[in-house]
Parts: C-alpha cells; structure tokens; sequence
C-alpha cells in the first residue's frame, strides 16, 4: 500500500472539520440512502462521515467506517463509534469479502489519491456490494488547480506540484471526471451524475478553508518533490506567497464535486 499524500498528525481533524452533515446529507440522499440500509464508509477517514451516515439509515441501518490508518480509526472510534456505527482496519487493494455485503457504498475524496489503481479498486468494492445495491463515488476534477488572481510564478509552482503529484504520489487531480466512464464501463445501471462546486472561495477567507488548504500547502506541496526553483528560498517562499495570495479577499478559487452513483445488477 503507498504512503497516503495527505499523511500527518493533524489529518483526522483536518478531514473532520472539512465534513458538513448538510452537504453529506444532500449528497446521499441524491444517491439513494434509504433507513435500513447496511452501508460501507470506504477510507473513512476521521469517521465524522461514517456516523452522519449512520443517521440517514435510522432506524435499522448500519454504518462499517473502513480505513487503513490505525491512527485515524482510533480517532473515529473515540469520536464516532456508537449503535450502528463501527470500524474496521482494512487495505482496500486487498479483497475486503470478509466484512460483508452492503447496500450502499460510499467512498468520497478517496480514488483521487490512488491514480494508478483507482479502477481496480472500484472493482474490488463492488465484490462485496450486494446485487441491486447502490456504488457512489465522490472526489473533485481539477483538483488544486483552478484559482484566480495568482502571480505568474505562483500558478507555475502550483502546476508543477500538481504534475510531480502525479508522477511520483498517485495523485490524480482529474479523478472526478473519470467516475461515470467507469461505472459505465462496470455495468451499473441507472447511473446518475451531479456537478457541485465543492469550493466556492471569495471574499474574506473562512478559517475552515484557510488550515484545509494550508495543510494542503504544508503536507502535499513540501513533500511533493517539486524544487520551487520560482523563488529565492524554495518552498518557504512559494508557501509565504501561496499565503497571501489566499488571504487576499480578492483571490477566487474553486474546485468541481463530480458525484456518481449506480446500481449493481441484481443479475449480477
Ligand atoms: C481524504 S481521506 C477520505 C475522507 C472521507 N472519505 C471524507 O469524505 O471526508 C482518504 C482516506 O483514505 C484512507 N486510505 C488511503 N489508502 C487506503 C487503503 N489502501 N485502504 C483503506 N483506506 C485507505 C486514508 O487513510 C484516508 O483516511
């Protein structure tokens, strides 16, 4: 299993405080989760997901949080653990048969990190999502990459640390628009699509997006192997000018939510 990109102490509380039960709610709703429903929380993270999750198959459902980090699953059994809620350590580039069927999955935010595999993956999950149940697949299309009111140099930083993501993290910054191609190609049906702005950012910057995308900045961009040959001390200086440059009120940013959901065969 590669190292996870995003990899550092603060990541459970960065991912908790990413997460809103309204936007989750809309989105799962949109997918098809219905009360009673046995549902997979695929690289569930801090496990805040799993147990809004949780609360949209009441009464009678049940939510299994999955996710390889030991760390972040101990965060999400303090945090979230509780009826109808519960987590498991578990790799999912290896067969997950083991934990079950299910009758929704729900792996947002995940396959961007896993570009080589992300296909595979998906096939894997759908190993253990039961015949007439529902896959929904979450992650961002021009990830990172969409901004205005940036120097010339910084857009060049920011390009280059997106493509040495590529080449040496697994990272894909265009993973969103790839899900529908692949559900297609999978043979699910009724397969349904939806297009939402995940960041919308103007104006005066909140504090929420100011630790999500300096973290990004501290963990992604340091690590990502890109030189910063833009600016006279590296990355202090790229990090310094990516600072001010959100927190202009001026700057704009965004990033497209591409959502897909389908339905196994119940032939299948
Ligand atoms: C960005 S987080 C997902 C956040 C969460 N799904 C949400 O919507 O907020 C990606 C998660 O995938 C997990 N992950 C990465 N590789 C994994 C693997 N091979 N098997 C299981 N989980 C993995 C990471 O540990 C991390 O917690």
């Amino acid at each position: 299993m590669a190292e996870y990109l995003m990899e550092s102490e603060q990541e459970a509380e960065r991912l908790a405080l990413k997460t809103d039960f309204q936007r989750l709610a809309d989105q799962a709703r949109w997918a098809g989760i219905t009360p009673g429903m046995r549902v997979a929380d695929i690289g569930c993270g801090s496990g805040k997901t799993s147990a809004f999750l949780a609360e949209l198959v009441q009464p009678g459902g049940r939510v299994v949080g999955v996710d390889a980090s030991e760390q972040r699953l101990a965060h999400a059994r303090q945090n979230y653990a509780g009826p109808g809620v519960a987590f498991e350590c578990r790799d999912f580039y290896r067969p997950l048969t083991g934990l079950g069927q299910f009758d929704f999955i729900w792996v947002r935010f995940v396959l961007e990190y896993h570009r080589i595999q992300a296909f595979a993956i998906v096939q894997n999950l759908l190993e253990i999502l039961a015949p007439g149940g529902i896959l929904c697949l979450i992650d961002l299309d021009y990830n990172c990459l969409s901004h205005f009111g940036q120097s010339e140099r910084l857009n060049r930083a920011i390009g280059g640390v997106m493509r040495q993501l590529e080449e040496e993290a697994d990272f894909d910054p265009y993973l969103g628009r790839k899900l529908y191609s692949w559900m297609y190609d999978l043979g699910l049906e009724q397969i349904g699509v939806d297009l939402q702005a995940h960041h919308l950012i103007y104006g005066e910057l909140n504090d929420t997006d100011a630790f999500n995308w300096l973290q990004k900045v501290q963990v992604a961009a340091r690590e990502s192997g890109y030189p910063f040959n833009e600016y006279e001390n590296g990355f202090d200086g790229f990090a310094e000018e990516f600072r001010q440059f959100f927190a202009d009120p001026r700057r704009f940013t965004y990033t497209p939510l591409i959502a897909c959901r389908g339905r196994k065969p119940t032939g299948a």
